[in-house]
C-alpha cells in the first residue's frame, strides 16, 4: 500500500501542500478523480502534525457529500494506515454520518458528511476545537457544500482580523474550475495534481445502434434469414454459437476485440438497411432510442463485452436504485451471469450497506467479470480501479423544486457535459478504455449543459432559510448573498415569505419553537410540520403514509378504460370494517388522504401476515403499485427515524444502528400501542394534523367563503347539498380532480379541503383532497381575525367562519398552548 499511495499522482504535490499550508489559511487542491486528493491529503496533515511534534495535536474534518462515501473514505485510510477500525480503540481515524458513529476523543481524524458539519456549527459557531477543514468534492456545488464555503468564508475573515486561532481550510476538487473558488477565498493558492489516465474511446449511440444486429429469435428473425443474403446467414450462425436464447448483438471497429471486421458488418447493419428487417424489427430498432432507458441493451452490451473484450470491470452508471435494481436483477437472471459470477454484480447506491460496498474494491476470482451498478457516486466519490468499461445511461437523479407541489422531489434528467466526460475517464484508470454512451454524440455537444447548475440556483431555499436562523446568522438574506453564486432575489422572497405561512418564522425574522424542530428535520417543511404534529397528537403511523404518499406519489394505477373499476375499488377499500377508518360515515369518505393510508394499512398487514404474493395480489385486485408501496414502506422508516433522531419518538434498541432489523421497524411504527400512536383510530385527529401540514392549501365552498356558521356544521351533511358544490382558493375557482373520490360528491360535511397539489389544465384541478373541520383552520390555519360586530372570525383574510367570539378566544389560547408545547420539546 505504501508503494501504491507513493505512484498517486498527489504524493508528487505533498511538499507543496503543506508548505503552503503554513503560509496561507485556504488552499485549493485540485486534480483528476483518483489521483489520491481524499485519501492522502488529510493523511498528509495528520503525518505533519504528527512529525513536527506540535505537541502533535490536530483535529482534522474532511467533509464528504455523502454518507457512504465517508464511511468507505475512512476504513480505507484506516487500512492504509494499519491501524484497526475507524472509531475504535488505538485509531485516530474516525467517522461520523446521520444516525451511525465510529469515533472517540483519540480520534483526530474524522470523516463526516457536510451536515455533521453544520450540525458541529450549532454546538460551537467558531469550531474552536478542529484545527483544519477540508472540504471534499467541491465542484459538486450541493446547497450544503455551498452553503458551508459561506459560513468558512465568515469564520477566516473573522479571524485574520483577530489574528487569533488559525484555522486551515482545505477545498478540494475535481478538475473543474478551480479558480471560481481560489477568486472566492482571496486569491487563495491552487495547487494541482497531474492527471494520469489512459485514452478512452467513445462510442455514442448511433455508433452503437450502427453496429448493432439487433434481432429477435421471434417472428421477426425468421423473416430477417429469409430476406439477408448467404453472408447474413453466415453471420447468423456465428450468432447461434454466441447465443443466449434471446437476442444478439454484434459491434466492429473495436480492434481485435469485435467478432467481426467493420467491412463485413456494415452492409447490412447500418440502420439504411432497415428494409431487411421486418417491421416488428425495424420498430424494435427505432425503440433503440435515448429517452428510455433500454435495459436489454445495456444487458447486451454487458455479455457483449463479458464474451469478447480483453479483461477489465465493466462500471454501468445508471440514475437511481430503482434502475439499478432492475439491471440487477435481469443480469442475475441471465444465463451468463447466474451462478457464482452474479455475487460480481454489485450494486452501488447511497443505501447499499457499508459491507457490501466495500465489495466494489475486490478483484473477483478466475474470468469472472466484475460489474459494478451505480450511481453517480461512483462519478467522483468512489474509485474502482480495475475498471476498463464504462456504459454511461446519461442521466441522474436531481432534486428539483416542484411548483405544481410546492416540494422538492427527485427527478430524473440528463447530465452535464462535465459529469459526462467524469464518467467517460472512469474506464481509462489502468489501460486504454471504452466507453459507451447511450446516448447521441448530438445530445453530448449540443444538447447537455457544460457545467451542472448549482444547486443554490434551481432548488428551493427554505431549509436552508432555517438552518441560518437555527445557527443564528443573522438575516438570511445578506448571509446568502454572500455565496459563491448568490441565489435570486425572489427566490429568496419566496422562502422566507413561506415560512412564515407555515409559522416557522414571526416578527422580524424570528425562528418560532415549530420553526426550531422543523430545521432539525431534513425534509420538506410542510412534510417536516406534519411528521412533528402526528407524533405528538398520537397519529404518527397515518401521517407517516400519508406524508410519504405526498413526498412521493399516489399509488393507485388506472389502467385504459378501468375507471369505473378504480373508483369502485378504492369504495371497496374505504368501506373495509377491519382497516378503514373507523367511523365509516361520509366525513371518512371524504378524503383521499385517508384512503391511500388505508391502502397502506391493508397492504402491509397483508405483507406481514400472508407474504409477498399475496400483498401483489391484493395490489392487483384494488389498483395498487405494488412499487409504489415498497417505496412508502421505506419512506416511513426513514421518516421514523428522523423523528427518533430529533428526539421525538424512541426507536427500539435494536433499531439505532442503520441496517439492522429494519424491515420490522414499519411494523413497529405502526403499533397501535405506542404512545404516539394512540389516536391512530380517530380520523378526525388526522385529518386535523393534515390541515396543519397542508395549510395554506386550502379551497373553501362558497359557504366557507360566504360566511361558514360554525354552530350549525356540528351536525354531519349540514352542508350537503343538491348542486355541486363550487370551490375557491382564495383567487380563483378552483375544481376537484376526477381521479378523487371527492369528485362526485354532491354533500360536503364541512366547505373546507385541503390539498397539495393544483394542476392547471383548462381549468385549475386540486389532485388529492381532504375535506377538513373549520375547527383545524382555527387550531392550525394562519392568523385568526374576530370580527366584533358580524361576529364573524376571518382566517388570513379570506377564509370565513361565524363564531361566537369566544370560540375564537379559545383557539387562540389553544395556539399558545401548542406553541409552549413545542417549546417545551427543545
Ligand atoms: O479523491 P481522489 O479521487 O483524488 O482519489 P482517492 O479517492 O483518494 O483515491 C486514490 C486511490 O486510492 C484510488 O485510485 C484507489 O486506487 C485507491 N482507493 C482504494 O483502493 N480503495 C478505496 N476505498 C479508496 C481508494
Ligand atoms: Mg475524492
Amino acid at each position: 500500500m505504501l508503494n501504491l499511495r507513493a505512484t498517486l499522482p498527489i504524493a508528487a504535490r505533498k511538499g507543496d501542500i503543506l508548505q503552503l499550508m503554513k503560509e496561507h489559511d485556504v488552499l485549493v487542491v485540485c486534480g483528476e478523480t483518483g489521483s489520491g486528493k481524499t485519501t492522502q491529503v488529510p493523511q498528509f496533515i495528520l503525518d505533519d502534525m504528527i512529525e513536527s511534534g506540535h505537541g502533535g495535536y490536530c483535529n482534522i474534518i474532511c467533509t464528504q457529500p455523502r454518507r457512504i462515501a465517508a464511511i468507505s473514505v475512512a476504513e480505507r485510510v484506516a487500512d492504509e494506515r494499519c491501524e484497526p477500525s475507524p472509531g475504535s480503540d488505538g485509531s485516530l481515524i474516525g467517522y461520523q454520518v446521520r444516525l451511525d458513529s465510529a469515533r472517540n476523543e483519540k480520534t483526530r481524524l474524522l470523516f463526516c458528511t457536510t451536515g455533521i458539519v453544520l450540525r458541529k456549527l450549532m454546538g460551537d459557531k467558531n469550531l474552536s476545537g478542529i484545527t483544519h477543514i477540508i472540504v471534499d468534492e467541491v465542484h459538486e456545488r450541493s446547497l450544503l457544500g455551498d452553503f458551508l464555503l459561506i459560513v468558512l468564508k465568515n469564520l477566516i475573515e473573522k479571524q485574520s482580523s483577530k489574528g487569533s486561532r488559525k484555522l486551515k481550510i482545505i477545498l478540494m476538487s475535481a478538475t473543474v474550475d478551480s479558480n471560481l473558488f481560489s477568486r472566492y477565498f482571496s486569491n487563495c493558492p491552487v495547487v494541482s495534481a497531474e492527471g494520469r489516465t489512459h485514452p478512452v474511446t467513445t462510442y455514442f449511440l448511433e455508433d452503437i445502434y450502427d453496429k448493432i444486429d439487433y434481432r429477435l429469435t421471434s417472428d421477426s428473425a425468421a423473416s430477417l434469414t429469409h430476406g439477408t443474403s448467404a453472408r447474413g446467414q453466415i453471420l447468423q450462425r456465428d450468432v447461434v454459437t454466441k447465443s443466449r436464447g434471446k437476442k444478439n448483438l454484434f459491434l466492429s471497429g473495436w480492434g481485435d476485440e469485435s467478432l467481426l471486421s467493420e467491412r463485413e458488418i456494415n452492409p447490412y447493419f447500418v440502420p439504411s438497411c432497415y428494409q431487411l428487417y421486418s417491421e416488428q424489427t425495424q420498430q424494435n430498432m427505432k425503440r433503440l432510442n435515448e429517452d428510455v432507458i433500454d435495459y436489454e441493451l445495456i444487458e447486451d452490451l454487458i455479455c457483449f463485452v463479458d464474451e469478447t473484450c480483453s479483461e477489465g470491470a465493466i462500471l454501468v452508471f445508471l440514475p437511481g436504485m430503482s434502475e439499478i435494481n432492475c439491471l440487477h436483477d435481469k443480469l442475475v437472471a441471465c444465463s451468463q451471469f447466474g451462478g457464482p459470477s452474479s455475487e460480481w454484480i454489485i450494486p452501488l447506491h447511497s443505501t447499499v450497506v457499508p459491507s457490501e460496498q466495500k465489495r466494489v474494491f475486490l478483484r473477483p476470482p478466475g474470468n469472472i467479470r466484475k460489474v459494478v451498478i451505480a450511481t453517480n457516486i461512483a462519478e467522483t466519490s468512489i474509485t474502482i480501479d480495475d475498471v476498463v468499461y464504462v456504459i454511461d445511461c446519461g442521466k441522474h437523479k436531481e432534486n428539483r423544486y416542484n411548483p405544481q407541489k410546492k416540494l422538492s422531489s427527485m427527478v430524473e434528467d440528463w447530465i452535464s457535459r462535465a459529469n459526462a466526460m467524469q464518467r467517460r475517464g472512469r474506464a481509462g484508470r489502468v489501460k486504454p478504455g471504452n466507453c459507451f454512451c447511450l446516448y447521441t454524440r448530438h445530445r453530448f455537444e449540443k444538447l447537455m449543459r457544460p457545467y451542472q447548475v448549482p444547486e443554490m440556483l434551481r432548488m428551493p431555499l427554505v431549509e436552508l432559510c432555517l438552518q441560518i436562523k437555527l445557527l443564528s446568522f443573522g438575516y438570511i438574506k445578506p448571509f446568502l448573498l454572500e455565496a459563491l453564486e448568490p441565489p435570486k432575489v425572489e427566490a429568496m422572497d419566496s422562502a422566507i415569505s413561506l415560512l412564515y405561512e407555515v409559522g416557522a418564522l414571526e416578527g422580524d425574522e424570528e425562528l418560532t419553537p415549530l420553526g426550531h424542530h422543523l430545521a432539525k428535520l431534513p425534509v420538506d417543511v410542510l412534510i417536516g410540520k406534519m411528521l412533528l404534529y402526528g407524533a405528538i397528537f398520537g397519529c404518527l403511523s397515518p401521517i407517516l403514509s400519508i406524508a410519504a404518499f405526498l413526498s412521493y406519489k399516489s399509488p393507485f394505477v388506472y389502467p385504459k378504460d378501468e375507471k369505473q373499476n378504480v373508483e369502485r375499488a378504492k369504495l371497496t377499500l374505504l368501506n373495509d370494517k377491519v382497516d378503514g377508518p373507523c367511523n365509516t360515515n361520509d366525513i371518512d369518505r371524504q378524503s383521499d388522504h385517508l384512503l391511500m393510508m388505508t391502502a397502506y394499512k391493508k397492504w402491509q398487514r397483508i405483507l406481514t401476515e400472508k407474504g409477498t404474493k399475496a400483498a401483489q395480489k391484493f395490489c392487483n385486485s384494488v389498483f395498487l403499485s405494488s412499487s409504489v408501496m415498497f417505496m412508502i414502506r421505506e419512506m416511513r422508516m426513514q421518516f421514523g427515524t428522523l423523528l427518533a433522531d430529533i428526539g421525538l419518538i424512541t426507536l427500539p434498541k435494536d433499531y439505532q444502528k442503520h441496517g439492522k432489523k429494519i424491515g420490522s421497524l414499519d411494523n413497529w411504527l405502526s403499533d397501535a400501542s405506542q404512545p404516539f400512536n394512540i389516536y391512530v383510530h380517530h380520523s378526525s385527529v388526522i385529518k386535523a394534523i393534515l390541515c396543519a401540514g397542508l395549510y395554506p392549501n386550502v379551497a373553501a365552498g362558497e359557504q366557507g367563503i360566504a360566511a361558514a356558521a360554525l354552530s350549525s356544521l356540528k351536525q354531519s351533511s349540514s352542508y350537503a347539498n343538491s348542486h355541486r358544490t363550487v370551490w375557491f382558493d382564495g383567487r380563483r375557482e378552483v375544481h376537484i380532480h376526477p381521479s378523487s373520490i371527492n369528485s362526485n360528491s354532491k354533500g360536503f360535511q364541512y366547505p373546507f379541503l385541503v390539498f397539495l397539489e393544483k394542476v392547471e389544465t383548462n381549468k385549475v384541478f386540486l389532485r388529492d383532497t381532504s375535506v377538513i373541520s373549520p375547527y383545524s383552520i382555527l387550531l392550525f390555519g394562519g392568523s385568526i381575525n374576530v370580527q366584533h360586530q358580524t361576529g364573524q372570525v376571518i382566517i388570513d383574510g379570506w377564509l370565513k367562519l361565524t363564531a361566537p367570539a369566544q370560540v375564537a378566544v379559545l383557539f387562540k389560547e389553544l395556539r399558545l398552548a401548542l406553541h409552549s408545547i413545542l417549546k417545551e420539546l427543545i
